[in-house]
This record gives structure tokens, C-alpha cells and sequence, in this order.
């Protein structure tokens, strides 16, 4: 069929509203173009929005070991309370000893208020775990998840007591079933008797975490890592690596070991807003490196630790000196990133790699990929990064180390953040890949379609390791700036030769507790819901393919170029399934006719079909609605054409559209 004839047969079975012209698209399905690297679709993730303690990681206890510098802040201490500092554990040496209140009627106890509450769900299981010792060697303590705010006549709804019977200090655990869903329930304890008790690493954790690990993650909030399928899994941060000052920053090592000893951390994000201020943002490091990369593998991702190069903030601390490790004291800096790969993937008779079995992983975590100062610029950056480099390469030159670009996706205008110096740095250093980060408006996702077309293929590889569509005036999870994500991504696709990374960001966000937003998935104490950003990330992790296609339309790419409707388009074979997969969105306000000319297939097939398409460019998923918008199955016909398979379709308005056609 003849183009004309084509328009003429789609004009026919269009309504008014659909005149747009049809465009005509070339996926040439001969030639094989660059492999997509597995570790194309990734996620990122960081301690911001209460991810980590109030988020993914399992404990329901905020300040557990009293080490918050209040050190009963998110407890209510009534009675005879006491806060010790000679505990068992020497990086947490915090605890408490409750006594007897000195007469009957008085009551001496605890109750800690969870994450904005507790979450509990009908029927779980809840451990509580305590360190525990009573001098007399006899105290007993009731233990209770309570719902205060209930007009039931008793407020617990369940208990149970707990003796302690060593005059040392002692591990004690039982298990709670709760009878009720809530999500703001919280714990109690009562001294019982008179005799007093010493209490330290008070912890309530779900039994049933993600894969039952007993320092795990909340079980739906893995699941819905798992199920996006990342390539690549970058952590801690973010801004929380560098600090807000050097003290303050991420410290891989303070993370492993016992979680009892795992010194308390400022989070950098608990003053950053003052209009989302949250004056209990810490971080217990109960989730760290060892529970990162373990997580890394329970997800099929590979872990890509980032560490800091010796920087604090520099968004917070500008010249400051003492934010910038002198040059010449560099080595421990150093040394926490060729002590940190021994740790991942050292023999059991290593230093470090001891320490990883101990834990409970003697095999290597075989780790690849290092990055080294988050969101870094400047001369003070690539004067630091140059030994890391040395010494890294000399060590373990198989490991591939990621540098970064700096905060901006180009040049600033005062030149404050020097782009273009930054990637000149990262070849002259020879970084493997270099750390991008954009979070930019519609516009900039409408006209960076080609931001990649033109990389130098020379030098490091791409890695796109923050990014998001910011509504100019909303900035949050919208329907339009998903599109816009989707749309844009076709950009890394076609340039899967150069970008071989990507994690859109923040990953994470509690409800109650966010600084930041968009983010890809939201929560409260108990439920959750994937935001249409998240719907894209996942049809494109899970429709990668293998190797690139030729897709162009008059000869030149698809990515809203004059006289292309606004479209952005990409093509992969998959060389597992034997499948031509085409991703385009319409990134205009009216219906497109889009016509693919199939070069390299011939005959009649069924095609599988996935769209993201909806009329509100504002809506959103959310808690109470987590399914308003999610891809929706289908399938379409292709036909014979001259020479070639055709699939001729009509792309609903602000769309994105994947196609899965058997070769
Ligand atoms: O994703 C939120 C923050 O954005 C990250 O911590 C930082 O790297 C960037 O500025």
C-alpha cells in the first residue's frame, strides 16, 4: 500500500477530532544496533522522605537504642524512667532502667509512637525484642501494641508478658499477633512488680519481612522494588553520602555488624526544608551495606554503592573549608572504598570479606560498579576524585567507577555549575561512567528528546542517575510529567551504545514524612501505591530487549522534531523471545495516526500491546486510589504491507504505547 493510500484508508475510519496526518515510522528489523546493557533500567535509592527508618526498612521502633541527643524523643516516658549511658554496646551506650514509682497506684513505663504510629495488619506476627537485665535478676515487663485513639474500653490489642531473668545483660523475644489493622498504633510497656529492669535496642518487628529476613524490609515495599526488575540498584544517596558537614556523612562502615552497635546518624534531609521540617529524622543504619547489597541480589540488581569522595554538601557548604577533606588527608577516604569492594567481594579470609561472612554471606556479593562523590562539581571535585581513581585502578581494575557531572544537565547561565567541565574532567580521568542529574520541567522533557544523539561515543558511558519531570508549578506524581518521562526515555533507548545506566529519583515516600516529591512510591504505616512514573520505569525494565533498532521517521530519529507530531519513538529486538518491541508516546493533545513499516518481516501477526493512556493530565494515583492510572493490556493486528509488515494504530492523546511483535 502506497502512503496515500494509507492516509486515504485511516482518514475513513478516524473520527473529526483525529485528522492529524499519519506518520509514517521506519523500524528497520534486520540490523541489530547496540546491546542494551541489563543495567539499563535501575533504581536509586536514598534515605529522603523516611525511606529507610519509617519506610522500606522493616523496624517499627523509632530511636530504639535512646542514642536520638533527646535521648527520649519518640518515647513518653512516665513513672520512674531513667536514661543511662553504659550500656552494653559501646557506639549505642544509651538505655534506660524503669523502677518501681515508689507507691501502688503509680505506674512507671514507655510508649513509643512508631513512624507517624505504628502500622500493624490483622493477623501478623510482630516480634518485640529487647536487651534486657534486672539486678535482682527478677523483673517481669508487659508488653503491649495499644490503640490510644480507640473509644473501645481497653486500649491494648494485645499483650504479653516478658520476665527477665538475668542480673546481665540478655536478649529477650516474644511475638505478638495483632488482632486489627492500624496505622497508628503504638507500643506500650509497663514495668511490672516492683523490682526494676534496664532496657536497651527496644525493637518490634513485622516477623514477615521481604524473603523473612530478620533484620529485613517491609514486605510490599520490596516487592514493588522486585517487581520493577532494576538492572541497577545506586546506594545510599544522594546528598546523604556527602552529609550536610563532613561528620555527618555516610559512613559505610558504621552500617555493618550487630545493628545494637550501629552508631545513630543526623539525616541530612531532617532541616533542609524548614517548610517540611522533621525534627526526628535520623538514621539508624539498621538498614546498611550489608542489607543493601543482600538486597540488591534478592532483586536480580546490581548493586552500585556510592561513596564519599571526601566533600560535604556542597549546596550547604559552598567554599567552606572544613566541608573539604585537605588533599593530603584523603587516605582513610580512600581506603573506606578499596576496604568497602573487599567487603562485597573479598575471600572469607579477608579482612573484610570475614566480616561479610560473618554476617551471613561468605560468598562474594560480586559487586562491579563504584561511584565516588554523589552530585560533585568543581576543581575541589576532580582534585579528589584523581587518587580514588589511582588507587582504585591499581587495586581492583576490574571494578568500573562512576564520577559525576554535577547537579545540572548543562552549563549554568552564571556558571556556578560547570557541566561541560565536569564530563571533561571525567574523560580526562577516565571515569567509566558519569552520574547525570536532571530535574527539569515539561518543556525540558519535550525538547531534550536528542540530548544524547550527539555524546562524544569516545569517552565514559552515560549514566542518567537522577532524574524527573518537576511540573513547573506542581511538582508532583502527575499523569502529563509520567508521559514526559516515558517520552524522554525513548532517548536512552536509541542511545543504548552511551547510556547504559538509569534510575529516575526519589525512589521513596511516606505520606506523612516527605521533603521531596515526585517520587516514585508512596506509603503510610500500611498501605502503598506505585505512581504512574513507576508504571513507566517498570514497562520499560520489563520491554527492554536486547539490542537496539534502527526507528526514524523521514530518515531522522523520533523525538518531537519539527513535523513529528510531538511523538517520540524507539525500537529493541529481544533476542530471548525472538521479539521486535517498538515503545512510543504521543506526547500531543490530539489522537495520532502512526503507521510502522516493518522492514525485515513479512506476513500477518498478532501483536501484544501495553498503554499508559488517560484524560487528566493532574490526576495521579494515590492511597486511596492506587489503580487510577496503570498500564492496560491489548493486542493489535499487523498486516501485510509492500515488502513489509505494517502496523497502522491510532495513539490516544498524551499517550505511551509499547508494541511486542514475535519477528
Ligand atoms: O533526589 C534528591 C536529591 O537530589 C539527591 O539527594 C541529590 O543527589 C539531588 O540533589
Amino acid at each position: 500500500m502506497n502512503k496515500k493510500l494509507l492516509t486515504a484508508a485511516f482518514a475513513m475510519s478516524m473520527t473529526l477530532a483525529s485528522v492529524a496526518q499519519t506518520a509514517f515510522i521506519d523500524v528497520n528489523t534486520k540490523k541489530l544496533g547496540a546491546p542494551i546493557q541489563s543495567t539499563m533500567y535501575g533504581i536509586f535509592f536514598e534515605d529522603i522522605n523516611y525511606a529507610a527508618d519509617g519506610g522500606l526498612y522493616g523496624e517499627l521502633i523509632k530511636n530504639r537504642s535512646f542514642e536520638f541527643p533527646q535521648h527520649l524523643m519518640g518515647w513518653q516516658a512516665f513513672g520512674c524512667v531513667d536514661v543511662m549511658d553504659d550500656g552494653p554496646f559501646e557506639r549505642c551506650p544509651h538505655y534506660v532502667i524503669l523502677s518501681d514509682p515508689g507507691h501502688n497506684d503509680r505506674r512507671t513505663g514507655l510508649i513509643n509512637e512508631g513512624y507517624f504510629g505504628i502500622g500493624i495488619e490483622k493477623g501478623e506476627v510482630y516480634r518485640f525484642s529487647v536487651w534486657a537485665k534486672a539486678p535482682k535478676g527478677d523483673g517481669t515487663i508487659r508488653v503491649q501494641i495499644i490503640n490510644e485513639r480507640s473509644m473501645e474500653e481497653r486500649q491494648e490489642l494485645v499483650e504479653q508478658e516478658l520476665p527477665i531473668t538475668s542480673a546481665d545483660w540478655k536478649k529477650y523475644t516474644v511475638n505478638l499477633t495483632s488482632p486489627q489493622t492500624n496505622k497508628h498504633a503504638k507500643l506500650r510497656i509497663f514495668l511490672k512488680g516492683s523490682n526494676s529492669v534496664a532496657l536497651e535496642h527496644i525493637s518490634l518487628f513485622p516477623v514477615h519481612t521481604f524473603k523473612n529476613r530478620e533484620n529485613g524490609m517491609r514486605r510490599d515495599l520490596a516487592q514493588a522494588l522486585a517487581d520493577l526488575h532494576p538492572g541497577i540498584f545506586r546506594f545510599p544517596g544522594g546528598c546523604i553520602v556527602e552529609g550536610t558537614d563532613l561528620d555527618t556523612r555516610y559512613q559505610w562502615k558504621n552500617t555493618i555488624g550487630p545493628v545494637e552497635n550501629r552508631p545513630l546518624n543526623q539525616n541530612r534531609w531532617e532541616h533542609t526544608f524548614d517548610y517540611r521540617y522533621f525534627a526526628d529524622y535520623y538514621q539508624s543504619y539498621g538498614l546498611g551495606f550489608f542489607e543493601f547489597f543482600q538486597l540488591a541480589e534478592d532483586i536480580g540488581a546490581e548493586p552500585l554503592p556510592i561513596l564519599s569522595v571526601g566533600l560535604a554538601c556542597q549546596f550547604q557548604n559552598w567554599d567552606k573549608e572544613s566541608a573539604h577533606v585537605p588533599l593530603n588527608e584523603l587516605q582513610p577516604y580512600i581506603d573506606d572504598c578499596l576496604d568497602l569492594i573487599e567487603f562485597a567481594n573479598g575471600p572469607v579470609t579477608s579482612k573484610w570479606g570475614k566480616i561479610r561472612a560473618g554476617m551471613g554471606h561468605p560468598a562474594p556479593f560480586n559487586m562491579k560498579y563504584i561511584g565516588v562523590g554523589n552530585e560533585q562539581w568543581g576543581e575541589f571535585y576532580y582534585e579528589r576524585l584523581k587518587p580514588f581513581v589511582a588507587a582504585i585502578r591499581a587495586q581492583y581494575p576490574e571494578i568500573k567507577i562512576v564520577g559525576s557531572s554535577g547537579p545540572m544537565p548543562d552549563d549554568t547561565p552564571d556558571n556556578t555549575y560547570r557541566f561541560e567541565d565536569g564530563w571533561k574532567a571525567m574523560k580526562e580521568l577516565k571515569a567509566d561512567l558519569v552520574d547525570e542529574h536532571y530535574y527539569r520541567d515539561e518543556e525540558w522533557f519535550l525538547t531534550n528528546g536528542l540530548r544524547y544523539d550527539t555524546y562524544d561515543r569516545k569517552g565514559p558511558k552515560v549514566f542518567a542517575g537522577e532524574y524527573a519531570c518537576h511540573g513547573k508549578g506542581k511538582k508532583w506524581n502527575h499523569y502529563e510529567a509520567a508521559i514526559l518521562e516515558a517520552a524522554f526515555m525513548t532517548s536512552f533507548e536509541r542511545n543504548a551504545d552511551i547510556v547504559q545506566m538509569t534510575s529516575p529519583a526519589p525512589l521513596f515516600a511516606h505520606v506523612d514524612g516527605w521533603q521531596w516529591r515526585p517520587d516514585q512510591i508512596w506509603y503510610d504505616n500500611t498501605d502503598m501505591f506505585k505512581t504512574v512514573s513507576y508504571y513507566v520505569q517498570q514497562l520499560y525494565a520489563t520491554n527492554a530487549g536486547t539490542n537496539v533498532l534502527s526507528l526514524t521517521m523521514d530518515k531522522k530519529p523520533v523525538a518531537n522534531q519539527t513535523g513529528q507530531h510531538g511523538l517520540f519513538a524507539s525500537a529493541a529486538f529481544d533476542s530471548k523471545t525472538n521479539e521486535v518491541i517498538i515503545k512510543i508516546a504521543n506526547t500531543s493533545k490530539q489522537p495520532q495516526p502512526v503507521s510502522f513499516n516493518l522492514t525485515g518481516m513479512k506476513g500477518t501477526r498478532t501483536a501484544q500491546t501495553l498503554t499508559l493512556s488517560h484524560s487528566g493530565m493532574d490526576d495521579e494515583n494515590s492511597i486511596c486510589k492506587p489503580e487510577l492510572i496503570t498500564p492496560q493490556k491489548g493486542t493489535i493486528q499487523v498486516d501485510e504491507g509492500k515488502g513489509a509488515s505494517i502496523l497502522l494504530d491510532d495513539l490516544p492523546p498524551m499517550s505511551f504505547r509499547i508494541y511486542r511483535v514475535k519477528k
